[in-house]
């Protein structure tokens, strides 16, 4: 009872540090260290977001942290999102199990240029776990295909036992009109696909450089090689999007822990395009 009327207090809060209540729904252990969790709120309202902003969740008596939205924007039943467990509290939200109540703050921050990119071609370029705040993107791109010039999702991972969603990138494979190419650092010995690094998949793509759009999130260097190896292939920079981390607090702009130059990446990013942050994009450890 007392947790129900806490629930419906933050409920109708619209202070953005007072968390809103979720039920644990589906649990789907994506690889060892990595779950896709499914939250519904405990009360209203329903949840929406567009794709590339995060939530930050808070587990109790834990912490909170930021945590990309993985799952489609036309579903507002449920924030979906995939999570690796890497310390005391990402650890702590792949730990918990279907029922469990969990807090969440958002949505917050930029967002995927979808609909500005109709008419061009998309290139989306994933590495590891940064396909996850893609995926809500490649979502709304194939649910309006023909709106789109040629789309390519290249993704590139560790070795073939750490990829993701491995039921959808077969779905996507076997499209005609969406060309889905992964590559690998380390192969096995029943791997027949590419072997090296993402970024080297770039000049081998087909497609128009000049009309393009690109959406990219994955470890910074990878980005940064990956940018590089768009602009040599003739992408314009202001036609390039990255999504960038930085350890959060706050996700309104206030604390200034995620400071990225004169930017704040909660409200400024997540998302944020090439030719703004270029100079100090080029500067490692910032
Ligand atoms: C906008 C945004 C979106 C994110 N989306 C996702 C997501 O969809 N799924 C997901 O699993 N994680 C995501 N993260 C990263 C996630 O927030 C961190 O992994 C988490 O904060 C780690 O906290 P912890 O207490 O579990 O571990 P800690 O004990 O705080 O850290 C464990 C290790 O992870 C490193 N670390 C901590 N935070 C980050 C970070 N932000 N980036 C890189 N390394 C970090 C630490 O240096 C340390 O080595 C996102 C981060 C941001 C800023
Ligand atoms: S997390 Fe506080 S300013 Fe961004």
């Amino acid at each position: 009872m007392v947790q129900q009327n806490i629930a419906a207090a933050a409920a109708q809060s619209a202070d953005p540090f007072v968390p809103h209540f979720y039920r644990v729904g589906r649990v789907r252990r994506e690889l060892p260290d990595t779950v896709t969790l499914e939250l519904s709120p405990v009360a209203p309202p329903r949840p929406g977001f567009k794709p590339g902003q995060f939530n930050m969740l808070y587990v109790f008596g834990v912490g909170e942290v930021a945590i990309s939205m993985s799952g489609s924007p036309a579903d507002d039943s449920m924030f979906v999102h995939t999570v690796r467990a890497v310390g005391a509290v990402s650890g702590a939200i792949s730990a918990l199990e279907s029922g469990a109540t969990i807090g969440v703050r958002g949505p917050f921050g930029t967002s995927w240029p979808v609909a500005e990119a109709e008419g061009s071609d998309v290139v989306i370029v994933a590495g590891g776990l940064g396909l996850a705040p893609l995926r809500p993107a490649i979502y709304c791109i194939l649910a309006n295909r023909d709106r789109y010039g040629r789309i390519a999702i290249l993704i590139g991972t560790r070795t073939p036992a750490d990829l993701l969603y491995r039921h959808e990138l077969e779905q996507w494979r076997e499209r005609l009109d969406v060309d889905v190419e992964v590559t690998v650092d380390h192969a096995a010995p029943d791997w027949h696909g590419n072997v090296g690094v993402v970024p080297a998949l770039i000049p081998r793509l087909a497609f128009d450089p000049h009309n393009a759009v690109v959406f990219t999130c994955g470890p910074e260097v990878m980005m940064r090689f990956t940018a590089n190896a768009l602009l040599q292939a003739g992408v314009p920079s202001d036609r390039i999007y990255l999504s960038m981390e930085r350890n959060m607090k706050c996700a309104i702009g206030l604390c200034g822990h995620c400071q990225f130059g004169a930017e704040f990446i909660c409200k400024d990013g997540p998302v944020m395009r090439l030719d703004r942050i270029s100079k100090i994009f080029a500067v490692r450890e910032i």
